[in-house]
């Protein structure tokens, strides 16, 4: 059951191309330049002329959703929040006719999100769901929605949701980026290609970057804290990478906006914190290479994920991990592969039950 691995967790990450690959079937035609979402068919018109979009989730669906807003907002130009689930129920929101609610959760059973979709239906607002579990409570209760078909998730850590969840609401912003007229038809071929490319393109960071990252984890496994930083759609990398080791290797880990690092968690920076950058050459490259170099100033030790390739932060950094080249909205797909890793190997070499970290469920069904 557990395809020859040791755990869960391990298998769903290696997983990832398959899962991604069925979260795109049908839907992605990269060739003709289309993507066809069934699920929203019936509600595309109302969604379309959303004033707003109000993206509820917990945990790593949160994640994901922060990197939805990036993609919606980039390429349909609609005006995106971000809620987490639990907030959002007890702040009576400012729901409009015109806002859409999407509620993201890989089981479909998280207590606090169905609260959204309760309050959303309640408000006479259209509820969205991109969700895994087929039938689950909120598959049910929203109006419409996205599955992600990645197969089931046993591991607590959740892997191969988070990089579905990513593709399904890059596919939903790009058909939005058409249908509103933002994004012309070569733009959208481009992405499209783009997206089609990254199961073999995590395939190759999964067979490339392992050994390295097995050896990262030797030395990082005996850290008591950590810190994630990234910019732009990678900083829900930054946090997706700190919650994967804190919630199964039990270090203490922090995620950041690079740039936030010199508002206060650059105090903390001495010999024995690891650093964990995501570094690829995008537009604000530059101001995340001056974070690393202040990071070395003081003694840091960096690990930077880059593009293959970039051989600029070989002097810097006392790790370098690489990724392949995509478009630059859809980098975390292959950023957080490393980071997933890197939980894994360090949970596993200090002896941590990786499927089944203390105090943890799979699911949240209460608040
Ligand atoms: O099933 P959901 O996606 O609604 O679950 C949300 C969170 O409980 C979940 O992502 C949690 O944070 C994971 N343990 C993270 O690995």
């Amino acid at each position: 059951e557990k395809g020859g691995y040791d755990h869960f967790m391990y298998k769903e990450i290696m997983e990832q191309p398959e899962a991604l690959a069925n979260a795109m079937r049908g839907r992605v035609h990269a060739d003709e330049g289309t993507v066809k979402l069934g699920g929203l068919e019936d509600v595309m018109k109302q969604l379309e002329a959303a004033d707003r979009i109000v993206i509820c989730a917990c945990g790593t669906s949160w994640h994901a959703g922060l990197v939805g807003e990036y993609l919606i907002e980039r390429f349909a130009r609609i005006p995106v929040e971000v809620e987490y689930a639990s907030e959002f129920r007890y702040r009576d929101p400012i729901l409009n006719e015109n806002d859409v609610v999407l509620v993201i959760s890989q089981s479909g059973e998280t207590a606090d999100t169905l609260a959204a979709v309760r309050q959303a239906k309640e408000a006479g607002v259209l509820a969205l769901g991109v969700v895994n579990a087929v039938g689950s409570t909120i598959a049910r209760e929203t109006d419409a929605g996205v599955y992600l078909h990645a197969g089931p998730e046993i591991g607590v850590a959740s892997t191969k949701a988070f990089t579905a969840q990513v593709t399904v609401l890059a596919q939903i912003a790009l058909l939005l980026g058409k249908t509103r007229g933002v994004l012309s038809d070569a733009d959208l071929k481009e992405n499209l290609e783009a997206l089609a490319k990254i199961p073999t393109q995590i395939r190759e960071v999964l067979e490339q970057q392992a050994e390295k990252i097995e050896a990262i984890a030797r030395e990082m496994r005996l850290a008591q804290n950590a810190l994630y930083l990234g910019r732009g759609v990678n900083f829900p990398v930054a946090l997706e990478g700190a919650l994967k080791l804190k919630e199964i290797s039990y270090i203490h880990a922090e995620g950041y906006p690079a740039a936030e690092m010199k508002h206060g968690p650059i105090a903390l920076i001495d010999r024995f914190m690891p650093v964990l950058f995501v570094a690829t050459r995008e537009a604000t490259y530059d101001k995340v290479v001056s974070n690393i170099e202040e990071v070395v100033a003081r003694g840091g030790s960096v690990i930077a994920i880059t593009d293959t390739g970039n051989r600029g932060l070989d002097d810097l950094a006392e790790h370098v991990i690489e990724v392949p080249k995509t478009s630059d909205a859809f980098e975390p797909l292959l950023t957080v592969i490393p980071f997933q890793l890197l939980s894994y190997h360090v949970a596993v070499m200090r002896g941590c039950d990786v499927d089944m970290p203390r105090n943890l469920a799979k699911s949240v069904t209460v608040e």
